[in-house]
């Protein structure tokens, strides 16, 4: 299969695809050049110095990263004016250490073969691409009979019950490969924590969990697992970001022996890339399945947008088929008018946050606004720059869901095809409701990342709705 081959100009926030010879596509990486005004970027937190990396990248094929070239300089981590390693000087050489550890990694065919025999083994992939027949004809019978058909990618029926195993367990593998004997993380749904508690408990690994204390009461299921597999939950004030800063806090002060295990898509570079490519499982086998299914690739792909770890594992595959069509959905929460949301993409601003630029919800000062979701995993203030470029070169779509959108498709998914969605993963399900009818009716294919479980939701779902 081709590398992935997006490449093209940004002028003047405008994406322009540049045509690809078909030589150059299977050592094509992604690639975009961007022309830039100064642009004005707020620091609000962690203002520290930017240290560029050196001006010679090497296009590395198997990251398939977007490297940038702006008029002065040349770096990695950057997708378009997003992204970078906006970290204290004193930070730079560990995740300079980290990213080599990764490359070396990626291009290392005995970690592969591992990997690879622990996702199928441990985690129980490849996860099915399962025919939503039911759903599908709720869609049908109310369009005249007409309608997609809709598929559900079941990252719910990964080991620890989502998609977070995909990275959590590659990145374990990677702190135990480097010598280290502890992990620190931080966890919102309390999937991605729980995956690396497991992880950590496979690979004989100390584990220590960051969770916001109001998380830790709504996700209590998730909380208790932890613990028996052996992690260490520390409870912290705020919501995820702040478990985030405590999580990072806790690493900076005990570099020698922990690894901070990053499960979003935010952070300084490689954090984000690392994290991309280990969940890009998702989307190449969704294209291997559909194509054993239809012949085809999907028309439309839909994800939920907590960070964007589950979307881009899904769209990073597609990003050059141009004519498959990305969807991402985020929190609305109470409704955007509200002020209560987590409508980063949609809402937002750019700015500096937790090491990297992204497009945040920030006031007039620069300070982040509290973020609001029903769904634990999708309140952040700030989304991965990936997604943040995606969004600003049009190759993706962003919309929201609100928290009674949510759950209305938490339930229409238990009822009519006996699958929990976690709350998460219900904000994508909940946006078919306004795009299907938007749809010509032929023979459209629909496939929806189905990231995570819901059983931990059940409480809060009954509470709800009794
Ligand atoms: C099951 C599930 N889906 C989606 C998300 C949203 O995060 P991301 O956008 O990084 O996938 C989370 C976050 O915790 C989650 O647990």
């Amino acid at each position: 299969m081709a590398a992935c081959k997006l490449q093209g100009t940004i002028v003047r926030n405008q994406f322009i695809e540049k045509k690809v010879a078909p030589k150059e596509r299977n050592s094509a990486v992604v690639q975009a050049v961007v022309t830039r005004d100064k642009f004005n970027v707020k620091i609000p937190q962690l203002a520290t110095t930017y240290t560029p990396l050196p001006f010679t990248i090497p296009l590395i094929e198997k990251a398939k990263e977007i490297i940038v070239e702006t008029e002065d300089t040349t770096s990695a981590g950057k997708f378009g004016r997003f992204g970078g390693k906006f970290v204290p000087e004193t930070l730079v050489v560990c995740f300079n250490q980290l990213e080599a550890e990764f490359k070396n990694a990626l291009h290392d065919d005995v970690f592969q073969a591992e990997l690879a025999t622990a996702l199928r083994d441990y985690v129980g992939r490849e996860t099915p691409l399962y025919h939503a027949q039911r759903l599908s004809e709720h869609y049908k019978s109310k369009n005249g009979g007409k309608g997609p058909e809709i598929y559900l990618k079941r990252e719910d029926l990964n080991h620890t019950g989502s998609h977070k195993m995909n990275n959590a367990l590659a990145q374990a593998m990677i702190a135990k490969r480097i010598g280290l004997k502890s992990v620190v993380t931080a966890t919102g749904s309390g999937h991605h924590g729980l995956a690396t508690a497991a992880a950590c408990a496979k690979l004989a690994l100390e584990c220590t969990v960051f969770m916001a204390a109001k998380d830790m009461d709504r996700q209590s299921s998730n909380v208790r697992l932890m613990k028996l597999l052996g992690a260490k939950v520390e409870a912290v004030n705020g919501c995820f970001k702040d478990a985030s800063s405590e999580a990072f806090r806790c690493w900076v002060g005990d570099l020698e022996n922990s690894y901070h295990l990053s499960g979003s898509a935010v952070g300084p570079h490689p954090c984000p890339t690392m994290v991309r490519e280990f969940q890009s499982v998702i989307g190449k086998e969704t294209r291997k399945q559909a194509w054993e299914k239809w012949g085809g690739k999907p028309d439309i792909i839909v994800a939920s947008v907590g960070t964007g770890s589950n979307a881009l594992g899904m769209f990073h595959e597609f990003l050059s088929d141009t004519d498959v069509r990305l969807i991402g959905v985020e929190a609305a929460g109470l409704g955007l008018e509200s002020g209560k949301h987590s409508s980063t993409l949609t809402k937002g601003e750019m700015g500096v946050y937790h090491g990297a630029i992204s497009y945040l919800l920030q006031d007039g000062d620069g300070q982040i606004i509290e973020p609001h979701s029903i769904a634990a995993g999708m309140e952040y203030p700030g989304v991965g720059p990936e997604l943040s470029f995606l969004k600003e070169s049009g190759r993706a779509e962003f919309c929201v869901a609100t928290d009674e959108e949510a759950l209305d498709a938490y339930e229409r998914l238990c009822k009519l095809e006996g699958i929990f969605p976690s709350l998460e993963a219900a904000h994508a399900l909940a946006i078919l409701d306004k795009v299907v009818p938007t749809l010509p009716n032929d023979n459209i294919k629909v496939v929806v990342n189905c990231s995570g479980r819901g059983d931990k939701d059940a409480d809060i779902v009954f509470n709800c709705r009794k």
